[in-house]
């Protein structure tokens, strides 16, 4: 049985009080603070940059996966470096160049992942698996947090995580994870999970906790 990482999505906490929510979910115990960068470009949303995650980052200690929904990319990746991402994830869709924008993130010294849309197949990655450390199944079409599961995904994730075989690559879902769905998307494959309004639900700290560990449980 694979480790999974819970990987609660800031999109969905309080953006008035930012730095406590992340103190909050890191003491409910989320593994990763994953950070939804949304440009009103790629994505039709606007959330936040990299100042918002360099303002936040000293709150926590632990793993920041920042998801760039941004096109086009490459720009920006220094800054969200800086910043401190310490895994930064594009999409495949976003670039003209999805190999060099990856090598370009591992050149900075972080972890890089490729997030694939509900209706990307899986062979856009077949050629940059070496260059990879976390591939994103999106099981909504992104921009917005709080939407319906996509059932459709499961299929790829079973794919996705035979063609990673014994790479170090971390395979992640994200979008309308529930308890209700947990179970099937670890047993299709997935081993980091991405909830938002989920787990910060009404934005009760004292909440939190208890809904990190009912994901675990499911
Ligand atoms: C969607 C984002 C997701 C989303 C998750 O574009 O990438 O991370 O905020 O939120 P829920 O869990 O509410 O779908
Ligand atoms: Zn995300």
């Amino acid at each position: 049985t694979r480790d999974i990482v819970i990987a609660p999505s800031i999109l969905a906490a309080n953006f008035a009080r930012l730095g406590e929510e992340v103190a909050a979910i890191d003491a409910a115990g989320a593994d990763w603070i994953h950070c939804d960068v949304m440009d009103g470009h790629f994505v039709p949303n606007i959330s936040f940059g990299a100042d918002v995650i360099k303002a936040v980052r000293p709150f926590t200690t632990k793993t920041f996966d920042v998801h760039l929904m941004i096109a086009p990319v490459d720009a920006y990746l220094e800054g969200f470096a800086k910043a401190g991402a310490d895994i930064i994830t594009i999409h495949a869709e976003a670039g003209p160049h999805l190999d060099s924008s990856l090598q370009a993130i591992r050149a900075l010294g972080k972890k890089a992942g490729v997030s694939l849309c509900p209706s990307t197949p899986e062979g856009t990655i077949e050629y940059v698996l070496d260059r990879l450390d976390l591939v994103l199944v999106m099981t909504v079409n992104p921009g917005f947090g709080g939407q319906a599961f996509l059932e459709c995904q499961i299929p790829k994730i079973r794919r996705i995580r035979a063609m990673i075989g014994d790479r170090p690559i971390r395979l992640q879902v994200d979008g309308g994870i529930t308890c209700h769905n947990a179970a099937a998307v670890v047993e299709a494959g997935a081993d980091t999970l991405v909830a938002g309004s989920a787990l910060f639900g009404g934005n009760i700290a004292a909440e939190y906790a208890t809904n990190i560990a009912g994901l675990r449980m499911a």
